[in-house]
């Protein structure tokens, strides 16, 4: 069981999320956070805080995000403080699309 952020957080980083965790695990790239699936004790209280709807629970290792999630907690530095949103947030907020060609690993 893992939590995840997704797609929905790329160039909108609100990271209010960081604030309410427990464990400290999530991870800030350039344009998404991601949360360490192997720190996370999946207690929930970030999926409220996120007003995109970026994080879910889920119990598949194979879904699309677990990897990414996983991957880049390793690369990139811990954040457990809020910050502004990305500048251009306004723009991509609540996008239907799907932002994942927006990804920027570094
Ligand atoms: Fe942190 Fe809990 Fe969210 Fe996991 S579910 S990332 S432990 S706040
Ligand atoms: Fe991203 Fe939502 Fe957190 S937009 S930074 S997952 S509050």
């Amino acid at each position: 069981m893992a939590h995840l952020v997704d797609d929905k957080c790329i160039m909108c980083k609100h990271t209010t999320c960081v604030e309410v965790c427990p464990v400290d695990c999530f991870y800030e790239g350039p344009n998404m956070l991601v949360i360490n699936p192997d720190e996370c004790i999946d207690c929930g209280v970030c999926i409220p805080e996120c007003p995109e709807e970026a994080i879910y629970q889920t119990d598949d290792v194979n879904d699309k995000w677990y990897k990414h999630n996983e991957y880049f907690a390793n690369e990139w530095p811990n954040i457990t403080e809020a910050k502004d949103p990305m500048p251009e947030y306004e723009q991509y907020s609540n996008s239907s699309e799907d932002k994942t060609k927006l990804f920027k690993a570094k």
